[in-house]
């Protein structure tokens, strides 16, 4: 009988060196659902043909949907024996140098499976693997000594354009091409890929890889070719390699204006813009006409606080009820004071797990993530797009584009009245914050100094309200001074109602 905490302690648990053990306990573990048969997707193509790419934005969007996923690249563990390597080092009559090329590509795919017997779910292995022989033992060792699935993803592209273009992009800035001349560096990277092209077998069906799961990508997603899938990570994956692409674009996301309930600290609901919130509809109309965005379009909620923020764009409008705000359940329409006093226990709970809390009746982040996937998707299909959402939603597709793990999204600072600027590059996302002026409310809560497993209820209490309150008395009107991030302290009653507020 398999217990969940030893299989927790997987690594002790699959001996590399005992493959009949692995297979019948990761079977029994897989066919009890204590875990998903882990992955190891492993990349195939020459060189600047986008393979980290790909890795590193597979690695990103499956951690974001919540599958434990890490990349392990070739490249990096060859430059920790050999810093920088020049064509010559790739001459696949170098015996020296394809030795230690080999011994890097064989650590690199023991630690990606070791990562898998410890916790991961899916390991990419980032290298070239042009060969078919190699893929041949990469697919031996992992099915037969761990019995894990395997998927290829070859990446195919005869136009020489995109190449050099990749290799300007990306190659110049490798360590192997420091204080290299951009001509030099350029002609260097096309010798090594020759040397490459000297080896390299593409994944054949025509041959015993007609057994492997895999997908072959043409010229940046010009076409594809899909060969025995088999379960879910692996049909996601295809999903999400067939939405991608490498057009140059801006992404744009943006905050509602100021709304009524958010001057008066109030969560949730469906109000109309403030008078600050309608200044910002006219300032964002403004910038978006300044800034010329070729093609653009505007995605909103069902919300009428973001329609009327978008409402003086003139660019076509898209509403998605997926951009919905975090929906608060029973807390809808409460400030965080009310909350505090009238849910202690819901309270303290939520900043204890704020990713995973759902309020009763309601959501939770984590369900944000899930409703929010066919937004990303779209996302990654589209070119220059304008979302006007909400803090928690904008929290969520600011976790996807900056890689931002679990713990950190519920906290990330999204403040009212500024554009987000996301701007893809090769291995990443730039990001500019752009406040438009209009001045708005701080709707923005800390994450509590003391978030303890332990930590009890009135601890909670007395770390957010500035007077310790006794949840055990049933109380009446009185003041809270409700601490809002530093800019603004007010004095709200126990209704919620507005009696001061200040400047500190
Ligand atoms: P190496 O084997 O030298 O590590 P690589 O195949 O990993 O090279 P990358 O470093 O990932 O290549 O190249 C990044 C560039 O590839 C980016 O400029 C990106 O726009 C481009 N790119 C992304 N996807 C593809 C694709 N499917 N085909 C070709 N180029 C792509
Ligand atoms: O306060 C504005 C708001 O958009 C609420 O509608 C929503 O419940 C809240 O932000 C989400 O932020 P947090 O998860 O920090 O409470």
């Amino acid at each position: 009988k398999f217990d969940l905490n030893y299989w927790r302690k997987r690594r002790s648990f699959l001996d590399p060196d005992n493959p009949i053990m692995n297979r019948r306990r990761l079977s029994q573990a897989c066919r009890d659902r204590l875990v998903r048969t882990p992955t190891i997707i492993a990349m195939a193509g020459l060189p600047a043909r986008g393979k980290t790419y790909i890795s590193r934005k597979l690695a990103r969007y499956l951690q974001w949907i919540g599958i434990k996923t890490k990349v392990f690249n070739v490249g990096e563990y060859r430059r920790a024996v050999k810093s920088h390597a020049d064509k010559n080092f790739f001459d696949p009559d170098n015996a020296e140098a394809m030795a230690v090329l080999n011994q890097c590509a064989q650590k690199a795919l023991e630690d990606a499976c070791n990562y898998l017997a410890d916790e991961g779910e899916v390991a990419i292995f980032d290298a070239t693997n042009i060969t078919r022989e190699r893929r041949r033992a990469i697919h031996d060792f992992c099915t037969q000594t761990y019995c894990f699935r395997v998927f290829f993803v070859e990446s195919i592209c005869d136009s020489s354009e995109i190449i050099e273009a990749n290799i300007k992009e990306v190659k110049l800035k490798s360590p192997d091409y420091k204080d290299v001349a951009q001509e030099e560096a350029v002609a260097d990277f096309l010798l090594r890929i020759e040397q490459y092209e000297k080896r390299y077998e593409p994944i054949d069906d025509k041959t015993d890889e007609n057994l492997f799961s895999f997908i072959k990508i043409f010229n940046c997603g010009e076409r594809f070719l899909v060969h025995k899938i088999g379960g879910h990570i692996q049909s996601r994956v295809v999903y999400f390699l067939m939405n991608i692409h490498v057009t140059p674009r801006t992404i744009y996301l943006t905050r509602h204006g100021e709304s009524e309930l958010n001057v008066q600290q109030r969560i949730g609901g469906d109000p109309p813009l403030s008078i600050n919130g309608k200044a910002y509809a006219d300032a964002l109309a403004n910038y978006v006409a300044h800034e010329n965005i070729p093609d653009l379009i505007v995605w909103t909620s069902q919300m009428q606080r973001t329609i009327q923020s978008a409402a003086k764009i003139n660019a076509p409008k898209e509403q998605w009820k997926a951009l919905n705000e975090i929906n608060a359940g029973i807390c809808e329409g409460l400030t965080y004071v009310e909350i505090a006093t009238r849910y202690p226990e819901e309270f303290s709970a939520r900043d204890q797990a704020k990713y995973h809390y759902r309020y009763p009746g309601g959501e939770s982040y984590q369900d944000l993530v899930a409703r929010l996937e066919p937004v990303i998707m779209e996302l990654e299909r589209a070119e220059n797009v304008l979302v006007v959402c909400h803090q928690a939603v904008a929290r969520c597709i600011l976790a996807y584009f900056l890689n931002k793990d679990a713990d950190d999204l519920p906290y990330t600072k999204v403040p009212l009245h500024t554009v987000i600027k996301l701007t893809p590059m090769a291995y990443g996302c730039l990001m500019e914050c752009i406040p438009l002026g209009a001045e708005a409310v701080n709707t923005h809560r800390e994450k509590p100094k003391n978030c303890r497993p332990d930590r009890t209820v009135s601890e909670a209490l007395n770390e957010f309200l500035e007077e310790p309150i006794d949840t055990n008395k049933v109380r009446t009107k009185s003041e809270i001074v409700y601490k809002s991030g530093g800019t603004k302290i007010e004095t709200i009653d126990i209704d919620g109602n507005r009696v001061s507020d200040y400047a500190t």
